[in-house]
């Protein structure tokens, strides 16, 4: 099975040089990326966080929609994040200057006026939404004109929402392989048994390509993980066969099952990978794993502690073996992966096409 040839490339004259190792692929800081959860920023607090590199601070003021700054002052740089909120604006930590939500400085306690020029410290466009806190890092004046990401099912009482936020120690490019990768499940053994996976074929586009997969048997007792995940068998008719689509569209990624016969997703997850470090060797994990209720009410609430134990269990087996993907790629220097699996190919061109080349 193949995947559909792409009819364009990229190929635009301003288009940025593509880096031509994976694993050296900046992301493009033009899109809306989660920084924090919600609940991690409380009412009027701060909260350090940080995007490739760039140091941000996440302000909740008394009253009002959080902002993010450069997580410096402009006086003498030290992190504004050891400041304090002052009404809608944030007070140094230092000699007490004080900056708006746009990083104009609005005061400097010990003289009459600020003489400093608007904007003194960078703010970055930001938005709340589904319990996260996103900020725009790259050109702020296209925040407007990009997509914020729609996930209709986070909002849908229908469904039962778990986040993931987690630190690996990885490039994010290996966190996209991972999970589009469904022919890993031998590294899930203990808990999801003899799982043989079935690729279905799948298409592609110039910013996006997904896979679908369904999954079969191959021997030994069916054990609970594979129960919660899986239902019908691959030698079932189409209509009635178990489906799950992975996709990666740049920066994004997703994976929905749909059961057997169902019109609407059993899991619909939402995935995105931020990277850290200048370097981005580094990666904190964001994403909204939601789940649609059973008919009978409740049972959702019964099954939770399974679902976290079981997907904590996954989570840690992949973070665990992306972790040494990554320090492969440290001792070698460079990419030498031998990838046979056309879904991963597509995936890898996708990925280096929208990317930059880190600086070096
Ligand atoms: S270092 Fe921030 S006010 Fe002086
Ligand atoms: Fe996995």
């Amino acid at each position: 099975m193949t995947i559909a040839n792409s009819t364009s490339r990229l190929n635009a004259v301003s288009a940025p040089r593509p880096p031509t190792d994976i694993r050296k692929a900046a992301i493009d800081p033009d899109f809306w990326y989660p920084v924090a959860k919600s609940t991690h920023l409380k009412r009027g607090k701060t909260l350090a966080v940080s995007f490739a590199g760039q140091p941000i601070v996440l302000v909740r003021p008394t009253s009002g929609a959080p902002f993010a700054l450069e997580d410096r002052c402009a006086h003498r740089q030290v992190p504004l994040h050891v400041g304090q909120v002052s009404g809608t604006g944030i007070k140094c930590g230092y000699h007490g200057w004080t900056y708006d939500r746009d990083g104009n400085c609005t005061s400097v306690p010990y003289l009459d006026m600020c003489t400093l020029k608007p904007n003194c410290v960078r703010s970055y466009p930001c938005r709340e939404a589904y319990g996260l806190v996103f900020v725009f890092p790259g050109t702020p004046d296209k925040a407007s004109s990009v997509a914020f990401p729609e996930l209709p099912s986070a909002s849908d009482p229908a469904y039962k929402t778990r986040y993931l936020d987690r630190q690996v120690d990885c490039h994010w490019s290996f966190m996209h392989e991972n999970l589009m990768d469904m022919n890993h499940q031998f590294l899930h053994r203990k808990l999801m048994g003899g799982v043989a996976t079935i690729f279905l074929g799948g298409r592609k586009g110039d910013t996006w390509m997904e896979a679908d997969y369904t999954f079969k048997r191959r021997s030994g007792k069916q054990p609970l993980g594979e129960k919660f995940m899986l239902g019908k068998r691959p030698d079932a008719a189409p209509e009635d066969r178990d489906l799950m689509t992975i996709r990666t569209e740049y920066p994004y990624q997703t994976l929905r099952f749909w059961t057997a016969g169902s019109k609407h997703p059993a899991l619909d997850l939402w995935n995105v990978y931020i990277p850290i470090d200048k370097d981005q060797r580094r990666n904190h994990t964001y994403g909204l794993m939601m789940i649609r209720r059973p008919s009978t009410p409740g049972i959702i609430n019964l099954l939770w502690p399974f679902i976290v134990w079981f997907t904590n269990g996954i989570f840690a087996e992949d973070r665990w073996i992306c972790e040494l993907e990554q320090a492969a790629f440290d001792n070698q220097g460079e990419d030498r992966n031998h990838e046979i699996f056309p879904a991963i190919r597509d995936l890898r061109e996708v990925i280096v096409n929208n990317s930059r080349p880190l600086e070096s």
